[in-house]
């Protein structure tokens, strides 16, 4: 395999987003396994996109606590409980949380003191379970729109086809 990452800075979000899931759907073609699918899809968003901090947290305790999962960009927190945080907070109610200036958010955890905006959009599992939070750090303000809660919940829907 030799795929390479599409530059996607600049292009308009919506086509960028339609092309980075036609990109991660070739490139996981045939892959049923939530980890390879957790490290491709921060990679190809990462590097696409070119964002501080990508990455997912992993529903380890139920409704309880969240442990980072594959990452990519500088060291990120290793737990997070349901509820803490952007993360926690997106994973107790089960919603996509945008975060335009992270200073004005209440309860934000700084993992890299860069970060200016944030979004967190929850993934389901085969069984309609919350299996993890994919979350998106910016060096920006304002970053991220519904043009990116949409794309983003798309990127993430292949767990829930793919997914153990
Ligand atoms: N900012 C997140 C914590 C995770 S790191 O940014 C990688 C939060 O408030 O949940």
């Amino acid at each position: 395999m030799a795929e390479t990452v599409p530059d996607l800075r600049g292009v308009p979000k919506e086509r960028a987003y339609a092309e980075l899931a036609g990109h991660s759907g070739i490139v996981l073609d045939g892959i049923r396994d939530e980890v390879a699918g957790m490290a491709t899809i921060a990679s190809l968003l990462h590097h696409a996109f070119g964002h501080l901090w990508t990455g997912f947290y992993r529903v380890v305790e139920p409704d309880a606590l969240l442990r980072v999962g594959p990452y990519q960009g500088s060291l990120g927190c290793l737990e997070i409980a349901f509820g803490r945080g952007v993360c926690g907070t997106a994973a107790a109610e089960r919603r996509t949380v945008i975060v335009p200036d992270v200073e004005r958010f209440p309860g934000h955890i700084a993992c890299d003191s860069r970060a200016r905006s944030e979004i967190v959009v929850p993934v389901t599992g085969a069984r309609g379970e919350l299996i993890a939070v994919l979350d998106v750090d910016s060096d920006q303000l304002d970053s991220f729109d519904r043009e990116d809660q949409r794309g983003l919940e798309k990127l993430v829907s292949w767990f829930a086809t793919n997914g153990k």
